[in-house]
């Protein structure tokens, strides 16, 4: 028997689907699983026919090329009709089944058949995998689109408690201020005596604790912006300026501290802001270091590179945990029973507000903030 030519048998191939569309889509129908009231009933009929003419057009011209064309319709569709994905897989193989079946019973001889399952089993393949990359993309461009909505309403919100905060923390400040007043006058107008002056030491010691924490939610707030006192900054100055002040802490709490600072180097900005920066990171190096049971140490370094300043804060001890390393820089992440989580995320504000970047990392016994800023 002369064996047909692949040419041939893809002829009477798409011939004999010609014929049998009508009852490959009828009886493909019957099997498929849709959505309940699917708004595209009439579009997944065309759809069974489309898929056949596809397959009538591949087996006449060989390419595979417009298919993406029907797969990207149906994805669409289908994603639309909520169907779920492994649904819309099952149907596409219903339709292989039935191509299969009316084949095998279809005139073709054995040869025929063979050569002829081999097409339909590469058009069915594409076709799945076509369908199945484009019904993915449309999903998570779907869930991309959603999680940005989130996070655009989370940021809103942040912000607008930020700003009822920021209120809050100004409306306490005058008052504050008047409290502090009398309280001098009336430490004046008493009898000094030795239980007196204690009292009031505390009562100072607590009203300059509250100024502070009201400070740092001003900071966190637009209230406090930078245009309003732009100098030139001696970082190195400051370094050691805020070391200084801090020195009595880390003798109380036997931390051994070292400065590594390069020459001076200065940046645009302001100076206070840039304290509260380095007081921050400092106090967190040091309320962790009281936790650590071995020797304590707290490195400073800052390196002047071609137009940045590099400032880099280290301490040993434990290190923050790998869930919280993403998060440190937000507010209100703490694991502090007092703290208020504000410290690192009032630091980024800053140091984002003078064109800076602030990273942090964390190993088994060394954690560093490390600061660029953009020099003069
Ligand atoms: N040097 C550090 N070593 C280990 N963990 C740290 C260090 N600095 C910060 N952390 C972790 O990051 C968290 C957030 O720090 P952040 O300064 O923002 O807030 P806080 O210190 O908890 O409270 P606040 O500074 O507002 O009083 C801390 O609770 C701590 O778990
Ligand atoms: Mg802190």
């Amino acid at each position: 028997m002369e064996c047909s030519t692949q040419e041939q048998i893809n002829k009477k191939l798409a011939t004999f689907l010609i014929e049998q569309k009508a009852s490959i889509v009828e009886k493909w129908l019957e099997h498929v699983l849709l959505p309940q009231n699917d708004p595209f009933y009439e579009e997944v009929k065309k759809n069974g026919y489309q898929t056949i003419l596809e397959l009538i057009n591949y087996l006449e011209t060989g390419s595979l090329d417009r298919l993406n064309k029907l797969t990207n319709k149906m994805a669409t569709e289908r994603i639309e009709a909520k169907a779920d994905i492994g649904d819309f897989v099952h149907n596409i193989n219903i339709g292989r089944s039935v191509v299969y079946e009316l084949l095998m019973c279809s005139l073709l001889n054995e040869h025929e058949k063979g050569k002829g399952v081999l097409m339909m089993q590469r058009y069915f393949d594409h076709l799945l995998y076509l369908s199945v990359k484009d019904y993915t993309a449309l999903k998570d461009s779907i869930i991309e689109k959603k999680n940005q909505f989130i996070q655009e309403m989370h940021h809103d919100r942040l912000t607008m408690l930020g700003q009822i905060a920021a209120s809050f923390a100004h409306e306490f400040r005058n008052p504050l201020t008047s409290v502090k007043g009398f309280i001098y006058l009336l430490q004046r107008e008493l009898e000094k005596t030795e239980q007196s002056d204690h009292y009031f030491d505390i009562i100072k010691n607590e009203m300059q604790s509250l100024e502070e924490k009201i400070t740092q939610f001003l900071y966190l707030s637009k209230m406090r912006g930078l245009e309003d006192k732009l100098v030139h900054v001696p970082i190195k100055t400051l370094i050691e300026e805020m070391i200084e002040f801090m020195y009595p802490r880390f003798t109380e709490t036997n931390i051994i501290i070292h400065a590594d600072l390069d020459e001076e180097v200065m940046i645009e900005g302001d100076s206070s802001q840039i304290k509260q920066v380095l007081l921050n990171i400092l106090v967190n190096a040091v309320e962790e270091l009281s936790e650590w049971n071995g020797e304590r140490k707290i490195e400073v370094k800052l390196r002047r590179m071609e137009d940045k300043a590099e400032l880099s804060i280290c301490n040993n001890g434990n290190p923050i945990p790998d869930y919280l390393l993403e998060n440190v820089f937000e507010p209100f992440v703490t694991t502090k029973s007092l703290g208020t989580g504000l410290g690192l995320s009032v630091c980024k504000q800053i140091v984002e507000k003078h064109n800076g970047t602030i990273e942090v990392s964390s190993e088994e016994d060394i954690t560093c903030f490390t600061i660029m800023f953009p020099t003069l």
